[in-house]
Protein backbone atom coordinates (compact mmCIF):
# COMPACT_ATOMS: atom_id res chain seq x y z
CA UNK A 1 0.00 0.00 0.00
CA UNK A 2 2.54 2.68 -1.31
CA UNK A 3 1.06 6.22 -0.77
CA UNK A 4 0.74 8.96 -3.91
CA UNK A 5 1.86 11.78 -1.44
CA UNK A 6 4.04 9.86 1.07
CA UNK A 7 3.20 11.29 4.73
CA UNK A 8 5.68 11.77 7.31
CA UNK A 9 6.12 9.96 10.59
CA UNK A 10 8.20 10.12 13.22
CA UNK A 11 9.12 7.26 16.00
CA UNK A 12 10.24 7.24 19.56
CA UNK A 13 12.28 4.71 20.74
CA UNK A 14 12.43 3.12 17.44
CA UNK A 15 15.85 1.03 17.66
CA UNK A 16 14.29 -2.15 19.16
CA UNK A 17 10.99 -4.14 19.87
CA UNK A 18 7.86 -2.60 19.49
CA UNK A 19 9.04 0.84 18.31
CA UNK A 20 11.33 -0.89 15.30
CA UNK A 21 7.94 -2.97 14.04
CA UNK A 22 6.30 0.37 13.95
CA UNK A 23 8.51 2.08 11.83
CA UNK A 24 9.02 -0.93 9.51
CA UNK A 25 5.26 -0.67 9.46
CA UNK A 26 4.63 2.54 8.58
CA UNK A 27 7.64 2.59 5.88
CA UNK A 28 6.37 -0.47 4.54
CA UNK A 29 2.86 1.77 4.08
CA UNK A 30 4.81 4.22 2.54
CA UNK A 31 5.61 7.09 5.28
CA UNK A 32 8.89 8.66 5.30
CA UNK A 33 9.79 7.87 8.88
CA UNK A 34 12.03 9.71 11.19
CA UNK A 35 12.97 7.91 14.23
CA UNK A 36 15.34 8.40 17.51
CA UNK A 37 16.36 6.40 20.43
CA UNK A 38 19.44 7.60 22.73
CA UNK A 39 22.50 6.53 21.03
CA UNK A 40 23.60 7.82 18.32
CA UNK A 41 24.93 3.95 17.02
CA UNK A 42 21.91 2.35 17.54
CA UNK A 43 19.72 4.82 15.29
CA UNK A 44 22.36 4.49 12.26
CA UNK A 45 22.32 0.51 12.47
CA UNK A 46 18.62 0.65 12.44
CA UNK A 47 18.39 3.42 9.63
CA UNK A 48 20.91 1.23 7.54
CA UNK A 49 19.05 -1.80 8.33
CA UNK A 50 15.63 -0.07 6.99
CA UNK A 51 17.16 1.82 4.58
CA UNK A 52 19.37 -1.66 2.91
CA UNK A 53 15.47 -3.27 2.90
CA UNK A 54 14.46 -0.51 0.56
CA UNK A 55 12.63 1.46 3.30
CA UNK A 56 12.43 5.43 3.44
CA UNK A 57 13.40 6.67 6.50
CA UNK A 58 15.88 8.57 8.50
CA UNK A 59 16.66 9.30 12.53
CA UNK A 60 18.59 10.83 15.20
CA UNK A 61 19.62 10.44 18.70
CA UNK A 62 17.12 12.02 21.11
CA UNK A 63 16.67 11.48 24.81
CA UNK A 64 13.13 12.15 24.85
CA UNK A 65 13.47 13.13 28.57
CA UNK A 66 15.37 15.93 27.11
CA UNK A 67 13.25 19.29 26.43
CA UNK A 68 16.12 20.21 24.32
CA UNK A 69 16.71 17.10 22.73
CA UNK A 70 12.70 16.88 21.77
CA UNK A 71 13.47 20.13 20.03
CA UNK A 72 16.07 19.51 17.84
CA UNK A 73 14.72 16.11 16.79
CA UNK A 74 11.66 17.48 15.54
CA UNK A 75 13.22 20.18 13.85
CA UNK A 76 15.87 17.62 11.96
CA UNK A 77 12.97 15.77 10.89
CA UNK A 78 10.73 18.30 9.28
CA UNK A 79 14.39 19.85 7.93
CA UNK A 80 14.83 16.09 6.35
CA UNK A 81 11.01 15.01 5.83
CA UNK A 82 8.96 17.87 5.74
CA UNK A 83 6.01 18.74 8.15
CA UNK A 84 4.92 15.43 10.13
CA UNK A 85 1.57 13.38 9.68
CA UNK A 86 2.00 10.59 11.92
CA UNK A 87 3.73 10.89 15.83
CA UNK A 88 4.29 7.58 17.27
CA UNK A 89 5.18 8.79 21.32
CA UNK A 90 6.52 4.70 21.84
CA UNK A 91 9.94 5.51 23.87
CA UNK A 92 9.26 3.82 27.34
CA UNK A 93 11.38 1.96 30.04
CA UNK A 94 9.90 -0.43 32.91
CA UNK A 95 10.68 0.04 36.31
CA UNK A 96 9.46 -0.31 40.04
CA UNK A 97 10.31 -2.48 43.12
CA UNK A 98 8.91 -2.24 46.43
CA UNK A 99 6.91 0.99 46.71
CA UNK A 100 8.07 1.91 49.59
CA UNK A 101 11.80 1.39 48.85
CA UNK A 102 11.47 3.64 45.48
CA UNK A 103 14.07 6.75 45.35
CA UNK A 104 13.11 9.20 43.97
CA UNK A 105 15.70 9.41 41.10
CA UNK A 106 13.73 5.71 39.57
CA UNK A 107 10.14 7.24 40.51
CA UNK A 108 11.07 10.52 38.24
CA UNK A 109 12.97 8.97 35.69
CA UNK A 110 10.26 6.20 34.60
CA UNK A 111 7.85 9.50 34.96
CA UNK A 112 10.44 11.72 32.62
CA UNK A 113 10.65 8.62 30.25
CA UNK A 114 6.88 7.59 29.82
CA UNK A 115 4.80 10.89 30.50
CA UNK A 116 6.38 13.66 30.60
CA UNK A 117 8.10 12.71 27.34
CA UNK A 118 4.56 11.92 25.60
CA UNK A 119 3.49 15.69 26.48
CA UNK A 120 6.60 17.23 25.53
CA UNK A 121 7.20 15.60 22.13
CA UNK A 122 3.05 15.84 21.11
CA UNK A 123 3.30 19.69 22.35
CA UNK A 124 6.61 19.88 20.10
CA UNK A 125 5.05 18.13 16.89
CA UNK A 126 2.18 19.87 16.87
CA UNK A 127 3.74 23.72 16.80
CA UNK A 128 7.39 23.03 15.16
CA UNK A 129 6.35 20.34 13.62
CA UNK A 130 3.59 21.62 12.27
CA UNK A 131 0.44 19.05 12.79
CA UNK A 132 -1.78 21.84 14.11
CA UNK A 133 -1.67 23.61 10.67
CA UNK A 134 -3.41 20.72 9.06
CA UNK A 135 -6.78 19.18 8.78
CA UNK A 136 -4.91 15.53 9.38
CA UNK A 137 -2.78 14.34 11.72
CA UNK A 138 -2.38 11.25 13.63
CA UNK A 139 -1.15 11.07 17.56
CA UNK A 140 0.21 7.75 18.47
CA UNK A 141 0.48 6.49 22.41
CA UNK A 142 2.43 3.49 23.10
CA UNK A 143 1.14 3.19 26.53
CA UNK A 144 0.00 -0.02 28.49
CA UNK A 145 -2.63 -2.87 30.09
CA UNK A 146 -0.76 -1.11 33.19
CA UNK A 147 -2.49 2.28 31.81
CA UNK A 148 -5.50 0.90 32.75
CA UNK A 149 -4.93 -1.93 35.54
CA UNK A 150 -2.12 -1.48 38.99
CA UNK A 151 0.36 -3.72 38.77
CA UNK A 152 1.96 -4.96 41.41
CA UNK A 153 5.51 -4.09 42.13
CA UNK A 154 5.54 -1.60 39.25
CA UNK A 155 3.82 2.03 40.84
CA UNK A 156 5.67 3.95 39.04
CA UNK A 157 5.56 2.24 35.81
CA UNK A 158 1.32 2.20 36.08
CA UNK A 159 1.46 5.27 37.35
CA UNK A 160 3.04 6.88 33.99
CA UNK A 161 1.11 4.75 31.74
CA UNK A 162 -2.29 5.68 33.29
CA UNK A 163 -1.02 9.36 32.79
CA UNK A 164 -0.14 8.45 28.98
CA UNK A 165 -4.10 7.33 28.68
CA UNK A 166 -5.33 10.33 30.45
CA UNK A 167 -3.31 12.76 28.24
CA UNK A 168 -4.48 10.50 25.22
CA UNK A 169 -8.14 11.02 26.21
CA UNK A 170 -7.63 14.59 26.69
CA UNK A 171 -5.66 15.59 24.10
CA UNK A 172 -8.15 13.32 21.92
CA UNK A 173 -11.74 15.54 22.61
CA UNK A 174 -9.41 18.40 21.91
CA UNK A 175 -8.04 17.83 18.63
CA UNK A 176 -11.21 16.04 17.78
CA UNK A 177 -13.00 18.99 15.52
CA UNK A 178 -9.13 19.40 14.01
CA UNK A 179 -8.67 15.81 12.14
CA UNK A 180 -6.16 15.08 14.53
CA UNK A 181 -6.95 11.62 15.96
CA UNK A 182 -5.16 10.62 19.34
CA UNK A 183 -5.54 7.18 20.78
CA UNK A 184 -3.50 5.12 22.68
CA UNK A 185 -2.25 1.42 21.99
CA UNK A 186 -2.46 -0.96 25.22
CA UNK A 187 0.04 -4.01 24.59
CA UNK A 188 -0.34 -6.57 27.55
CA UNK A 189 2.91 -8.76 27.87
CA UNK A 190 5.04 -8.53 24.36
CA UNK A 191 8.38 -10.34 23.91
CA UNK A 192 10.98 -7.60 23.23
CA UNK A 193 14.11 -6.69 25.45
CA UNK A 194 12.19 -5.18 28.01
CA UNK A 195 10.07 -8.12 28.81
CA UNK A 196 13.12 -10.03 29.21
CA UNK A 197 14.10 -7.19 31.90
CA UNK A 198 10.80 -7.25 33.38
CA UNK A 199 11.10 -10.73 33.67
CA UNK A 200 14.77 -10.73 35.23
CA UNK A 201 13.12 -7.94 38.09
CA UNK A 202 10.42 -10.18 39.44
CA UNK A 203 12.12 -13.44 38.73
CA UNK A 204 15.10 -11.77 41.34
CA UNK A 205 12.14 -9.78 43.60
CA UNK A 206 10.67 -13.42 44.61
CA UNK A 207 13.81 -15.58 44.36
CA UNK A 208 12.67 -17.77 41.62
CA UNK A 209 14.00 -18.18 38.09
CA UNK A 210 13.09 -16.24 34.65
CA UNK A 211 11.01 -19.26 33.39
CA UNK A 212 8.63 -19.75 36.19
CA UNK A 213 8.05 -16.04 36.19
CA UNK A 214 6.90 -16.76 32.25
CA UNK A 215 5.04 -19.86 33.46
CA UNK A 216 2.98 -17.37 35.67
CA UNK A 217 2.95 -14.44 33.18
CA UNK A 218 1.58 -17.13 30.25
CA UNK A 219 -0.81 -18.52 32.66
CA UNK A 220 -2.64 -15.03 33.20
CA UNK A 221 -3.15 -14.22 29.77
CA UNK A 222 -6.04 -15.97 27.85
CA UNK A 223 -4.46 -16.46 24.41
CA UNK A 224 -1.54 -18.20 26.40
CA UNK A 225 1.49 -16.39 24.77
CA UNK A 226 2.70 -13.30 24.48
CA UNK A 227 2.44 -10.75 21.73
CA UNK A 228 4.54 -10.22 19.15
CA UNK A 229 5.64 -6.58 18.27
CA UNK A 230 4.36 -6.85 14.83
CA UNK A 231 0.89 -7.35 16.32
CA UNK A 232 1.19 -4.40 18.40
CA UNK A 233 2.71 -2.54 14.90
CA UNK A 234 -0.55 -3.48 13.18
CA UNK A 235 -3.08 -1.83 15.25
CA UNK A 236 -0.67 1.40 14.98
CA UNK A 237 -0.61 1.49 11.19
CA UNK A 238 -4.45 0.72 11.32
CA UNK A 239 -4.60 3.79 13.40
CA UNK A 240 -2.17 5.72 11.14
CA UNK A 241 -4.50 5.08 8.09
CA UNK A 242 -7.36 7.16 6.83
CA UNK A 243 -9.47 4.68 7.48
CA UNK A 244 -9.23 5.14 11.26
CA UNK A 245 -10.07 9.06 11.31
CA UNK A 246 -13.21 8.31 13.31
CA UNK A 247 -11.60 6.53 16.46
CA UNK A 248 -10.55 9.37 18.55
CA UNK A 249 -9.76 9.66 22.45
CA UNK A 250 -9.05 5.43 22.52
CA UNK A 251 -6.93 3.37 24.60
CA UNK A 252 -7.26 0.20 22.38
CA UNK A 253 -5.33 -3.44 23.61
CA UNK A 254 -3.20 -5.69 22.16
CA UNK A 255 -2.98 -8.18 24.72
CA UNK A 256 -4.04 -11.64 23.95
CA UNK A 257 -7.09 -11.28 26.19
CA UNK A 258 -5.15 -10.15 29.40
CA UNK A 259 -7.01 -7.15 29.52
CA UNK A 260 -10.53 -7.32 29.07
CA UNK A 261 -11.52 -3.55 29.53
N1 LIG B 1 7.31 -5.21 26.01
C1 LIG B 1 6.18 -5.19 26.70
O1 LIG B 1 5.74 -6.22 27.25
C2 LIG B 1 5.38 -3.92 26.79
C3 LIG B 1 4.11 -3.99 27.34
C4 LIG B 1 3.34 -2.85 27.45
C5 LIG B 1 3.85 -1.63 27.00
N2 LIG B 1 5.10 -1.57 26.47
C6 LIG B 1 5.57 -0.25 26.05
O2 LIG B 1 5.99 -0.31 24.70
C7 LIG B 1 7.02 0.66 24.48
C8 LIG B 1 8.21 -0.02 23.80
O3 LIG B 1 8.67 -1.08 24.64
P1 LIG B 1 9.60 -2.29 24.13
O4 LIG B 1 9.18 -3.47 24.89
O5 LIG B 1 9.64 -2.30 22.65
O6 LIG B 1 11.00 -1.78 24.75
P2 LIG B 1 12.52 -1.96 24.30
O7 LIG B 1 12.70 -3.17 23.48
O8 LIG B 1 13.31 -1.77 25.56
O9 LIG B 1 12.76 -0.66 23.36
C9 LIG B 1 12.70 0.63 23.90
C10 LIG B 1 13.15 1.63 22.86
O10 LIG B 1 13.04 2.94 23.43
C11 LIG B 1 14.32 3.59 23.40
N3 LIG B 1 14.41 4.46 24.55
C12 LIG B 1 14.41 4.13 25.86
N4 LIG B 1 14.51 5.23 26.62
C13 LIG B 1 14.55 6.28 25.77
C14 LIG B 1 14.67 7.69 25.94
N5 LIG B 1 14.76 8.23 27.17
N6 LIG B 1 14.70 8.48 24.84
C15 LIG B 1 14.61 7.94 23.61
N7 LIG B 1 14.50 6.63 23.38
C16 LIG B 1 14.49 5.82 24.45
C17 LIG B 1 15.32 2.43 23.37
O11 LIG B 1 16.58 2.80 22.81
P3 LIG B 1 17.79 3.40 23.74
O12 LIG B 1 17.83 2.58 24.99
O13 LIG B 1 19.01 3.26 22.87
O14 LIG B 1 17.43 4.82 23.98
C18 LIG B 1 14.59 1.46 22.44
O15 LIG B 1 14.74 1.86 21.09
C19 LIG B 1 7.33 1.27 25.85
O16 LIG B 1 6.66 2.50 25.99
C20 LIG B 1 6.77 0.24 26.81
O17 LIG B 1 6.42 0.81 28.06
C21 LIG B 1 5.87 -2.68 26.36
Amino acid sequence: MTQHNPKVALVTGATSGIGLAVTRLLAEQGHRVFLCARTEDGVTRTVKELLDDGLEVDGAPCDVRSADDVKRFVRQAVERFGTIDVLVNNAGRSGGGVTADITDELWHDVIDTNLNSVFLMTREVLTAGGMRDKDRGRIINVASTAGKQGVVLGAPYSASKHGVVGLTKALGNELAPTGITVNAVCPGYVETPMAQRVRQGYAAAYETSEDAILQKFQAKIPLGRYSTPEEVAGLVGYLASDTAASITSQALNVCGGLGNF
